[in-house]
């Protein structure tokens, strides 16, 4: 069913967003990008007489409770995004009366179902290694199954509106599909835009094809950046990522992050990258600094900073941002882009001292965009950045995922969405 074809008027509506947002050690949302996202759906449905059951994950709790991870810290965000009364329900298997007293146009929220171990599916306290594994494993689909019957009840349709989660095959991604018939479960408007959007990056590239991919560990984004060899034009390769080619070189590094079991991988990252074609481009020079705080993403009182050649670092120092020299490279290597995908910072961008790198970048996007290039921007991080930056209006596009939108790129099927379309 398309969510646009389909009556809401007088029907409950269990609506699964992805309300996974960053807070502040207060609870304070710090970036609302994901809550502003899915309001065209659920504002939709309101405005027809429906009463959307909105339900979410938030943060890694691991089947337990956890008070810091609880969604009533965002019910009054959502209500006054909404414009519509918010109930928050503390237990989501536990919503029956409150979903059957909910009147046309009010709206429940649900509490964060990673509370459950269910709406994982992974069998809980036991190692894979263990003869008895098969067996909690089965156990746990059973009862995965039977989570989801719970949520599907409350409701007379599913919407699956959370592209961020949409990579994940749990019980409210995907499982509770499987209760609604075909006329009864839809995509919302958010997911079938970002789903347009990925689409309009690979089927219709317009060249030249550049990528940026920051963050911290190669590892995370090998399987991505593997697949990009094969599309782009040009990969800018930044952040952290920076110190495990540099170290694969033999260069020094100082206390830079690394992953040194990766060195090969990245060796075979520059082969591929050359076998291909493709201008695969690296920072080369690096604002580093003597002590840096991750928690509080401050400079400690007495540090010092530098700038260093990425290969040539000093001990007792960390690589914090991109330099000059290669704020300009990458300024360059997007210049006449007409298609971009960026996904990760440049650096610890939450720092003012270790913003310019992924500044740099960001504003290079928006002179592109500016000049015709479709550009489309993903991950927390780097939509932080560009919320930061005061750009969001400046690029093409801005999706709500993370992994999602790089699986989505790497061209495999997302449960959440095959849930849904078969
Ligand atoms: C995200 O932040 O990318 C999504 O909310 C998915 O979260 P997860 O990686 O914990 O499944």
């Amino acid at each position: 069913m398309k969510f646009n074809d389909y009556n809401f008027a007088g029907k409950k509506a269990i609506v699964r967003v992805d309300f996974n947002v960053p807070l502040d050690e207060n609870g304070n949302i710090t970036d609302d990008t994901r809550i502003r996202g899915a309001m065209p759906t659920l504002k939709q449905i309101i405005a027809q007489g429906g009463s959307p059951i909105i339900m979410s994950h938030m943060g890694k709790p691991k089947g337990k409770v956890n008070p810091k991870m609880s969604l009533s810290q965002i019910t009054d965000a959502v209500a006054a995004a909404l414009g519509a009364p918010v109930t928050f329900v503390d237990d989501c298997q536990k919503a029956q009366e409150a979903a059957a007293a909910l009147k046309p146009g009010e709206a429940l929220l649900l509490e964060n179902l990673r509370f459950y171990p269910e709406e994982e599916g992974k069998p809980v306290g036991i190692e894979k290694d263990d003869p008895a594994y098969e067996d909690a494993k089965k156990a746990m689909k059973a009862s995965q199954k039977e989570f989801s019957k719970v949520l599907a009840s409350y409701a007379d349709c599913y919407v699956n509106d959370a592209f961020g989660t949409a990579h994940r095959k749990h019980a409210s991604t995907a499982v509770i599909a499987d209760f609604f018939d075909a006329d009864n479960k839809m995509l919302g408007l958010l997911m079938e835009k970002e789903v347009q959007a990925v689409e309009n990056v690979l089927s219709n590239i317009k060249r030249p094809f550049v990528a940026i991919m920051g963050g911290s560990k190669v590892s995370t984004k090998i399987g991505i950046i593997e697949n990009l060899l094969g599309k782009v034009d040009k990969l800018i390769l930044c952040g952290g990522m920076t110190y495990t080619f540099s170290k694969a070189h033999g260069g020094e590094i100082g206390d830079s992050i690394v992953e040194l079991d990766k060195l090969d991988v990245a060796l075979n990252v520059e082969k591929t990258a050359e076998e291909n074609g493709v201008e695969l481009v690296l920072g080369v020079d690096s604002v580093c600094c003597t002590g840096y705080d991750f928690k509080t993403f401050s400079v400690k009182p007495d540090a010092q900073i530098k700038v260093f050649p990425s290969n040539a670092i000093e001990a007792g120092w960390d690589g914090l941002d991109a330099g000059p020299e290669s704020r300009e490279k990458f300024t360059k290597a997007i210049e006449g882009a007409k298609t971009i995908l960026w996904n990760g910072p440049a650096g610890c961008f939450e720092c003012e001292e270790f913003t310019p790198g992924s500044r740099a970048i960001g504003e290079a996007v928006a002179k592109a965009t500016e000049e015709g290039a479709f550009s489309l921007i993903g991950g927390g991080d780097s939509v932080a950045c560009v919320n930061k930056f005061g750009l969001a209006d400046k690029v093409s596009y801005i999706s709500t995922g993370g992994g999602a939108l790089l699986e989505a790129i790497e061209g495999k099927v997302l449960p959440g969405v095959a849930a849904i379309q078969g």
